[in-house]
């Protein structure tokens, strides 16, 4: 949700048509986060000047729309150094149009160009503040005040330094946000910073560089220090203040490099192809390029700040964020399901031996072993990952285990004991809701174990433990493949807890050898793709589809119904097979188009009870059953069959023909598939 993207070339010659393309690209690497306008801001011709860009729509519609307006032919003359910014836009205050997209400016000069993630939550007390100064402003946007403040503090205080303007504008505000900022009186600089929304910076030398780390500052400077007295504007008339800056003398040693390029972006897919060395910015974080050269400081300091950002490099491939021979990114997801659980088990399960090493958590199963109760915790398919595995933890840990929305949690202050494990469940890492109620939660004690699919997302950084699901970057916005990995992860997890357990060993046994037998038949559920896609013909004209099941399977039913209805804009809805004859049954004729999931597990012929229910209100259900199930198939004229395995790991293979459905019926109804409107792939906000 709302991708930033900026490019700084340090004595690296690019023409500007050239940095367009390159802010253009990184753009198109972020479409799927989810975003309704586009814009880009780079240096005039005479580099006096900043020249913007922005577009309502797609990332196409810009690219158009450069094309048309950088024609002359002093912008394919090479610039040393210069930085450009881009953006992708999900509306949240203001509608989607080219007034409301970024970047940002201070004023009709474009002096301070900003592009922002998040939300800024006291921006109508600063815009009052402003307005009072003589501002006026010219969006509906919370980030134009940003520009407009940094602006302000520019005007009030010559001598400040543009980090340090961005800094003083950063401690008058409140909220979850990413920056980055360029300024035409600050030619080739730039400075981004981070507070809860996430933010890396990737650097690319021609050497490797000569450190790992780039050492943290705090606010040690040169320049002068004005008044401390007060702390945020909240409306107020009078002068904004300046806080002080920390005493810490850190000493300065940033990354020098004679030729660099750095790049600031929401996420690693935008910088993958140029680099592979990043730096995840921390919150309150800012990081400030000037002369080349990068350095990291911190707004407060606290007594666990480490001394350094580590650089890292990224272990992905830029193969894996193209589609490769696929439509679309969610078709090619769903389709590498077979490899991306084999990757979640990868190093972590022995089959030989029957033995599951889960190196993210070891060091603290014999606390978890000793905890009051499990708590799961996030939001849509992940937490619909935790509906689908809390049987089995109840099952192989033996504990309470409680499944929350994290929304939900939240709004109820739940309690939260020192000896709870809390598990947060998050693709992206990055959810607002999710990171939320981790911090709730880390606040009152409890052990965090993370299970993410993002290295470096707030949730991993913030977690005492976890597992990576090693799913592979998920570009299409309706979650598939995370969802199985998600799953193994939190079976792996039952595995390891019951290891010592005399009496459950069969039963790890028959898991174990289940999942030895998981890709294969991924790949077999796989094939039924045409089926499933004649199937969708039947439905797609449809208004509404009702998933009913029970047990291992009700949680493929809420994971099917939310894909229908993120996907195709049906209605859609995932029933408790168990709850028919409470309401649901009404809902039910011979128009109402039903899918029903009826396997050989304990629930057999409870599920069985449900599709007579069904069938004698004239319905004529979908049946997903198990292969060679004559008796169970007799009831219907469609069916789709799936191997068998064990009863829970059904789950995984009852998905995938629900997100092969979905993705079908989305495809005949024109929608767009890795896109779907009003959703993005990372939920940064509340
Ligand atoms: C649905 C979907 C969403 C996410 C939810 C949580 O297909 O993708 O429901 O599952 O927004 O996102 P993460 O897992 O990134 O925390």
């Amino acid at each position: 949700m709302c991708g930033i993207f900026a490019y700084l070339n340090y004595l690296t010659p690019k023409s500007r048509l050239e940095v367009l393309d390159l802010l253009v690209t990184g753009l198109k690497r972020l479409e799927y986060r989810g975003y309704d306008s586009t814009g880009v801001a780079i240096d005039s011709p005479d580099s006096k000047n900043i020249v913007m860009v922005k577009r309502t729509g797609k990332v196409k519609v810009l690219e158009d729309a450069i094309q048309e307006h950088f024609t002359g032919g002093e912008y394919s003359e090479p610039v040393a150094t210069h930085i450009g910014i881009a953006h992708t836009r999900w509306a949240t205050h203001g509608e989607p149009c080219e007034r409301n997209s970024h970047p940002q400016r201070s004023d009709e000069g474009n002096g301070f160009v900003v592009v922002h993630n998040g939300i800024i939550t006291n921006y109508n007390d600063v815009k009052t503040f402003l307005r009072k100064r003589g501002y006026e402003f010219e969006s509906e946007t919370d980030t134009e005040v940003f520009a407009k403040l940094v602006h302000h503090l520019w005007k009030t205080h010559p001598t400040y330094s543009f980090r340090e303007l961005v800094e003083q504008a950063i401690l008058q505000l409140e909220g979850a946000f990413a920056v980055a900022v360029k300024s035409k009186h600050f030619p080739g600089e730039c400075v981004a910073a981070r507070r809860s929304s996430p933010l890396l910076v990737g650097i690319k030398t021609k050497t490797r560089l000569a450190t790992d780390h780039i050492p943290i500052l705090y606010g040690k400077d040169d320049k002068k220090q004005t008044s401390d007295q007060e702390t945020r504007p909240h409306g107020q008339t009078r002068e904004l203040p300046v806080l002080p800056r920390s005493d810490s003398t850190s000493e300065f040693m940033p990354l020098e490099e004679k030729e660099v390029e750095y790049f600031f972006a929401s996420d690693a897919s935008a910088v993958i192809e140029h680099t592979n060395r990043v730096i995840y910015l921390e919150d309150d974080d800012v990081a400030a390029v000037r002369d080349g050269t990068l350095s990291i400081h911190r707004l407060k300091k606290s007594l666990d700040d480490p001394h350094a950002r580590e650089i890292t490099t990224l272990k992905m491939e830029i193969q894996q964020i193209m589609k490769g021979n696929y439509d679309y990114f969610m078709q090619k997801e769903i389709f590498e399901q077979p490899d991306s659980v084999v990757n979640t088990m990868r190093g972590r399960v022995r089959f030989d031996g029957n033995a599951i090493v889960l190196g993210g958590i070891k060091d603290y199963i014999p606390e978890i072993k000793r905890c009051r109760r499990l708590m799961l915790i996030g939001c849509g398919t992940s937490y619909h990952s935790a509906v689908a595995t809390r049987q089995l933890l109840e099952e192989l840990t033996e504990l309470p285990v409680m499944v929350e929305l994290a929304s939900d949690f939240l709004d109820r202050n739940t309690p939260i004991f020192r000896d709870d494990v809390c598990f947060f469940i998050s693709q992206s890492g990055e959810t607002a809701d999710t990171l939320m109620a981790l911090r709730y939660c880390k606040q009152r004690g409890a052990l965090i174990v993370g299970i993410t699919n993002t290295v470096g997302s707030s949730i991993c950084r913030e977690s005492h433990c976890g597992v990576h699901i090693n799913a592979g970057p998920e570009i299409g916005v309706a979650s598939t493949k995370a969802y199985t990995s998600q799953f193994i992860s939190l079976v792996m997890f039952a595995l390891v807890m019951s290891e010592d357990r005399l009496s459950l060993q069969q039963r790890r046994l028959e898991i174990l050898q289940a999942l030895s037998n998981l890709a294969d038949q991924i790949r077999k559920v796989l094939k039924l793709d045409s089926k499933v896609q004649e199937l969708a013909k039947d439905l797609y004209q449809h208004k509404s589809l009702l998933i009913m099941g029970r047990g291992y399977n009700f949680a493929t039913c809420l994971e099917g119904a939310l894909k229908v209805k993120e996907l195709t804009y049906m209605h859609s809805e995932g029933i408790m097979a168990g709850e028919l004859k409470h309401g649901p049954l009404a809902l039910v004729d011979d128009s109402m188009p039903v899918l029903m999931i009826v396997l050989r597990d304990p629930v057999y012929v409870k599920c069985m009870n449900a599709l007579q229910q069904v069938t004698s209100r004239k319905g004529c259900p979908v049946i997903i059953c198990e292969e060679g199930d004559e008796e169970t198939k007799a009831f219907s004229s469609r069916s789709l069959e799936i191997p068998r395995t064990v009863d829970c790991l059904q789950g995984i293979l009852t998905v995938i023909p629900m997100q092969l459905l979905s993705y079908h019926i989305a495809v005949l109804r024109g929608c767009d598939v890795d896109c779907p409107r009003n959703l993005a792939k990372s939920v940064t906000v509340e």
